[in-house]
């Protein structure tokens, strides 16, 4: 059973790597600076997904499989921590944008909101700004139901 765990200072290469290799968002990790889970197998990071924080809510972002080993269950193993890691730092409402994945995200209880919906200064981020087009889909879940 593979478990997720915070990511170190020294994982945020491999995330990287992972990120780019599949074409998702990087730029701005310096200065957004998301908290990150990782998966790790025989040492190497095989999953990852992180979480930014705008108040009660929380960017749900980043979330990679590495593709040798998509399908097998670890994708939702780390939406799973991601969301328990935001329910204990009391955050109610997970918001995230994807262009390939929104299927995957149907599966954990994402549903489909307007982008406008989002809270503001979630909007003013490079991710809504800039970084993911407008054609991306925006999903959010409670977490307090
Ligand atoms: C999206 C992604 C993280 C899914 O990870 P994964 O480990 O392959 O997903 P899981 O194996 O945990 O799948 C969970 C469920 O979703 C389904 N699923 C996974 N990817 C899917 C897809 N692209 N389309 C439809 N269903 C999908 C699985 O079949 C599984 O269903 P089941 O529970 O009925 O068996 C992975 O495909 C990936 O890294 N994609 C590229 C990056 C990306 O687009 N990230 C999202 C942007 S935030």
């Amino acid at each position: 059973m593979s478990e997720s765990e915070s990511a170190s200072a020294a994982d945020l290469v491999p995330i990287r790597a992972l990120l780019e290799a599949s074409g998702l968002p990087t730029s701005d990790l310096a200065s957004a600076r998301p908290e990150f889970a990782v998966i790790r197998e025989r040492g190497q990071v095989v999953a990852a997904g992180a979480l930014q924080r705008y108040g009660s809510s929380a960017l749900l972002r980043s979330v990679v499989v590495t593709p040798a080993r998509r399908r097998s269950g670890l994708g939702q193993i780390i939406v799973a921590e991601l969301e328990r890691l935001a329910r204990a730092s009391q955050i109610t409402r997970l918001i995230l944008l994807t262009e390939t994945a929104a299927e995957f995200f149907t599966r954990q209880g994402y549903r489909v909101i307007e982008r406008g919906a989002a809270p503001k200064d979630m909007q003013e981020s490079a991710e809504f700004r800039s970084l993911c087009p407008t054609s991306a889909t925006c999903m959010a879940k409670s977490l307090t139901d």
